[in-house]
């Protein structure tokens, strides 16, 4: 699947605020906006809702995590062929809380493309964003760990992490796209991420712990049109 940039992806990692219903009814939040605005939103749901979301709505539908082993004889994992029929169009890999090994990020990446779906690998620093980028992901998305769950943004607090990132991205190849994430929580954030030259943000605590969901939502995609 190809998908429109730039985009804002939404993590709902597994807060139990938007797990469950609570997931159906962020993702369908996500929908009536992205129509709303024309903006590109994709939603991560918890695993054992993705489906349930994954009905509900037309919003691209992404796994948190997938595993590079096979389906068949294999107990327990969560498999891509297995997220393709559930209907997911793409997956996080390595994120920061499930980081995997650099033999596992390439098979699952030739395994979602082979199946259609969609990767956004994410990284901690530039060495693992280059090494990532060579494999050819849709995208990359920097996300320095100790930001992540905290009230300033990348955008902000390193700048020049995000600008070095897309700058060695592209030099290795131009059809990756790039992503922030790590404390984003408004329209500003985004707009500075979208200057500094990534083709969007990837955020979870901003919308997910958020009392009103929709005005931060509202704020976060005007970021993209300013
Ligand atoms: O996957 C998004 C993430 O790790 C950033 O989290 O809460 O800082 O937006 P947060």
């Amino acid at each position: 699947m190809v998908l429109k940039k730039p985009v804002i992806v939404v993590n709902f990692k597994t807060y139990p605020e938007v797990s469950g219903n609570a997931a159906v009814e962020l993702a369908r939040l996500c929908e009536q906006i992205s129509v709303e605005t024309n903006a590109s939103i994709v939603v991560a749901p918890p695993s054992f809702d993705l489906a349930m979301v994954a009905r509900a709505v037309r919003t691209p539908v992404f796994a948190q995590h997938l595993d590079s082993a096979p389906s068949g004889a294999t107990t327990g994992h969560v498999t891509v062929e297995n997220a393709r029929a559930s209907g997911a169009q793409g997956t996080l890999v390595n994120h920061s809380e499930r980081r995997l090994k650099i033999a596992e990020i390439h098979e699952i990446i030739d395994r979602c493309r082979s199946t259609g779906l969609a990767t956004i690998v994410c990284t901690n620093n530039l060495a693992v964003s280059k090494a990532c980028a060579a494999m050819g992901p849709d995208f990359v998305a920097i996300e320095p760990p100790e930001l992540i769950g905290g009230d300033v943004s990348v955008t902000t607090a390193n700048p020049s992490i995000v600008s070095d990132t897309v700058l060695a991205i592209k030099a290795i190849d131009g059809q990756v796209g790039v992503l922030c994430g790590a404390g984003v929580k408004n329209g500003g954030d985004v707009s500075k991420a979208l200057e500094l030259g990534t083709d969007g943000v990837l955020l979870a605590s901003g919308v997910t712990k958020a009392k009103d969901k929709r005005a931060v939502l509202l704020d976060l995609v005007s970021g993209l049109m300013s």
